[in-house]
């Protein structure tokens, strides 16, 4: 087709919005970071992104390899994919579909293999070739790019627009630091995403000011072992998370910061100190633990005791009373008898977690819990994963039920359902539901909790 050779050599002229890009994420945060990036440096080649899978030209799935459900699921949609693909053939429209996040990492070229539907395959290192990549599979070739980028994987892509970041609303992500060297044996992260890399200071205090330019009040850090950030200072010394917290602070329209996901090895005396110290450091934390059995615990290669992570909470709860913990559980990793499960549940007795996820382990290729002896049958997981959900579910709704006519600063992000309704988040990430009088989108406003809802809390200005 002459319009596309046209594109091929002059990316800026075919910006006239001829070609939609669709994004699906699946995943992590930093997927949703990902994704908007790719389709930040897309949009230098004309992609505009659209909501729609019927427009596209382009499909990306932006997937995730951390349990097997997750990286099966790829395969059933590029099944579908495959079908419209056909259809849009027959119509003489052009679909292009890539495969980018860890499961692109982690299966390459095997994606080419099993489905005919699959024009690219793009790992997470490697999304400053995306644009290129894209172009080439135009060409008609199939490509899989999947080498690990020693370079800042989106240093030399082009920046979003003031305009486009603004119409994203007032809450963003922000990856710090990427990659995992932790290995625990269940986890497939440290081969999908690579060792651990930090992004330098001046680019993520850049980075932050744009977004608080476009009017983002609340960031939010990510990395896989976000505390495990470290980088030079302007000063010259080396920096970790708590003084980088410190500096972002500083950015005036910055009002919130959180940062997730943590691990109990590398929560330091500055980070604790932050959230002592900086008030715009939101009180709540994300610590997975995964299990309350030090044998187990041993066994994953946490690299930590059960009391040490008690010891740990009780030392940033002394600091900062009123701050929420949330983490992540494994039920069923291999060897776990009922006694270790019962510790697990101890555990979470003694924690009161505010939010929690769990999950049945799920052997994945290539890690040691794999090939470990001891797998324990399915139904012995899904009794268990019921009784923690249960223990979790009711901690959860203790922990919001505590709210009720409390007053706190609250972040109005968006509209409500109902129009007369905004929605705006609670310190400790409930979503809290407001009348419009309340205040403006960005706004933040002290509300005083009425009653509960189902997943959020209801409130009015106070
Ligand atoms: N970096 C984070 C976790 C990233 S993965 C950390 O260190 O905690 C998110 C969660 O998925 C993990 O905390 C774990 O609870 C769960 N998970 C990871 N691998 C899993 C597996 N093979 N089976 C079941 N759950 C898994
Ligand atoms: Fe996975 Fe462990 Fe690294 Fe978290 S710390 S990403 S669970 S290997
Ligand atoms: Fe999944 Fe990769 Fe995130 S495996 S959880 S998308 S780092």
């Amino acid at each position: 087709m002459e319009t596309e050779a046209v594109a091929a050599h002059e990316p800026q002229e075919s910006a006239v919005a001829t070609k939609k890009v669709f994004v699906k994420t699946y995943g992590c945060q930093m997927n949703v970071y990902d994704s908007q990036r790719m389709s930040d440096a897309l949009a230098a080649d004309g992609y505009t992104a659209t909501e729609s899978i019927d427009e596209a030209d382009l499909v990306l799935l932006n997937t995730c390899h951390i349990r097997e459900k997750a990286a099966e699921k790829v395969y059933s949609v590029l099944g579908r994919l495959r079908d419209m693909k056909a259809v849009r053939a027959r119509e003489g429209r052009e679909m292009m579909v890539g495969v980018t996040g860890c499961v692109a990492q982690a299966e390459g070229s095997e994606i080419l293999r099993r489905s005919s539907a699959v024009d690219l395959v793009v790992g997470p290192q490697t999304y400053h070739r995306l644009p290129e990549v894209v172009r080439k599979a135009r060409a008609g070739e199939r490509i899989v790019e999947t080498e690990y980028a020693i370079e800042d994987k989106f240093e030399h892509l082009p920046q979003p627009k003031r305009a486009d970041v603004a119409r994203r609303g007032v809450t963003a992500f922000l990856t710090v630091q990427e990659g995992c060297d932790k290995f625990c044996t269940f986890c497939v992260v440290p081969y999908t995403r690579g060792s651990e890399v930090s992004r330098p200071v001046a680019q993520i205090v850049t980075e932050a000011e744009k977004l608080a330019g476009a009017g983002v009040r609340e960031v939010t850090l990510l990395g896989q072992n976000v505390n495990a950030w470290h980088g030079e200072g302007p000063d010259g010394t080396e920096w970790g998370l708590g003084r980088l917290l410190f500096r972002l602070a500083e950015i005036p329209g910055i009002a919130r910061l959180r940062y997730t996901t943590s691990h109990p090895r590398d929560m330091d005396d500055e980070l604790i100190a932050a959230h002592r110290d900086l008030e715009i450091l939101m009180p709540y934390l994300h610590l997975p633990v995964q299990s309350g059995s030090d044998r187990i615990l041993k066994a994953m290669n946490r690299q930590h005791q059960a009391a040490e992570y008690l010891k740990l909470l009780e030392r940033i709860r002394s600091i900062r009373p009123d701050i929420a913990i949330s983490g992540d559980f494994i039920v069923g990793f291999p060897g776990e008898s009922d006694a270790d499960f019962d510790d697990t549940m101890r555990l979470v007795e003694e924690v009161r977690y505010a939010s929690a996820y769990s999950f049945k382990y799920s052997p994945r290729p290539g890690t040691p819990g794999a090939e470990m002896d001891g797998h324990v049958p399915e139904d012995v997981k899904d009794e268990r994963l019921q009784r923690l959900q249960a223990l979790l579910t009711r901690q959860q709704n203790e922990f919001a039920a505590s709210l009720v006519g409390k007053s706190f600063q609250t972040l109005i992000e968006k509209r409500g359902r109902q129009d007369d309704q905004l929605v705006g988040r609670s310190p400790w990430l409930q979503p809290v539901i407001v009348d419009e009088s309340a205040g403006g989108i960005g706004d933040i406003v002290n509300v005083r909790i009425t009653r509960l809802g189902t997943n959020s809390l209801y409130g009015e200005a106070a």
